[in-house]
């Protein structure tokens, strides 16, 4: 089935039109319209001027992946993130499905955002095929702005949350500590980058929740001890690149010791990971060097998809769509009467 996904929860405005079946996930079309550069004025995300891009960019997205190539008959589901997010940032996203599925009467398929980041892995992986049951039970660390979770998926569509953060998410504490050391918005590239410059010894940091027998993390203890660590120092490049660095290794430190508990107690057969942060390389590298000794597979997105995409959420949506029966496939035709844009939901 060829499915169109929406995705504007945040300062991404996304569109892909995503070709899946039993034998394959074939990406036909990925679009995506990154706000940052707007945002970054601001150090941070302004949801007002959000929205307002939001609707800026949506039709001209959608009329470019549907090109002359693609009508609509050719579509056979819209799936869209319905939250969590920035509820005038998701009314453009939803009401653009809306209008669609009115229009061509089509089926729309509300996806959960994170489901969505949960599923990233399976992008343009060669070795995750659409059906990899053999992988379940699996351990999945969400990274991103605003989560840092951890999921227990014992198959597809079925996940429970074993633990969370209870303050600031990790991409969160990244964003922060940048906005510390003046390195701008988003903190999680430059500081990553800064970080690869850097001695991650320099600086002895502290490893909130590291020895707590749950799998909670916290992450603005660790945040306030880089702000108590600069405060009053003039901070030349290299001590940047150190406390960078630092602070990355720590946070690292944290989410890999804690994913491989995990593994150990849930005997997962595997390790994946999703969300903005998952594209860190040293996050990467150090859940694959774990992953490695301790005997599992790792899997984690192309780094294209590791950020908001489109193309997850349809991917999301497929996997919500089969697990349906054939009358609750065709009750989603009438989504668009009662669907509405949710700010926080769980997994
Ligand atoms: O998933 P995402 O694009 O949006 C949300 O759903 O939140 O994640 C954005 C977050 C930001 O906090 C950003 O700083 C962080 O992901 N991020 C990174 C890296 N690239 C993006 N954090 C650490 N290292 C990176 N390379
Ligand atoms: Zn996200």
């Amino acid at each position: 089935m060829r499915i169109l996904g929406i995705e504007s929860s945040c300062d991404e405005t996304a569109i892909s039109l995503v070709n899946i079946n039993k034998k394959g996930i074939d990406i036909e079309r990925s679009f995506v319209s990154s706000q940052i550069d707007i945002h970054a004025k601001y150090g941070g995300v302004v949801p007002e001027v959000a929205a307002r891009m939001h609707v800026e960019v949506m039709i001209p997205l959608l009329q470019e992946a549907m090109g002359r190539k693609f009508k609509a008959e050719d579509i056979d589901a819209i799936a869209v993130t319905y939250g969590p997010g920035l509820i005038t940032s998701l009314l453009v996203g939803i009401e653009t499905a809306k209008t669609l599925s009115y229009v061509w009467n089509k089926p729309i398929i509300p996806v959960n955002h994170l489901e969505g980041h949960l599923y990233s892995s399976w992008l343009e992986s060669d070795e995750l095929k659409v059906d990899r049951r053999d992988i379940f039970p699996s351990i999945v660390l969400l990274v991103s702005g605003g989560h840092t979770e951890l999921v227990l998926m014992k198959d597809y569509g079925k996940f429970k949350s074993i633990g969370g953060t209870r303050d600031d998410a990790v991409g969160e504490a990244f964003d922060k500590v940048a906005k510390l050391l003046d390195l701008g918005y988003p903190g999680g590239p430059i500081i990553s980058e800064r970080a690869a410059e850097g001695n991650p010894k320099e600086i002895e940091l502290p490893r909130p929740m590291l020895n707590s027998k749950n799998f909670d993390f916290s992450f603005s203890g660790l945040k306030t001890a880089v702000r108590y660590y600069v405060t009053g120092k003039k901070l030349r490049e290299r001590d940047v690149n150190n406390i960078a660095a630092s602070f990355q290794e720590a946070s690292v430190d944290v989410l890999v010791q804690k994913t491989m508990r995990a593994v150990e107690q849930y005997s997962a057969k595997s390790v994946l990971i999703g969300g903005g942060v998952a594209a860190n390389k040293k996050l990467r590298k150090e859940l694959l060097i774990a992953a490695d000794r301790a005997g599992v597979e790792f899997f984690c997105p192309k780094m294209k998809y590791a950020g908001d995409n489109a193309t997850m959420i349809a991917l999301a949506g497929y996997y919500k769509w089969e697990s349906m029966s054939k009358d609750k496939q065709k009750s989603l035709i009438k989504t668009w009467e009662k669907l509405e844009p949710v700010s926080s939901i769980e997994l």
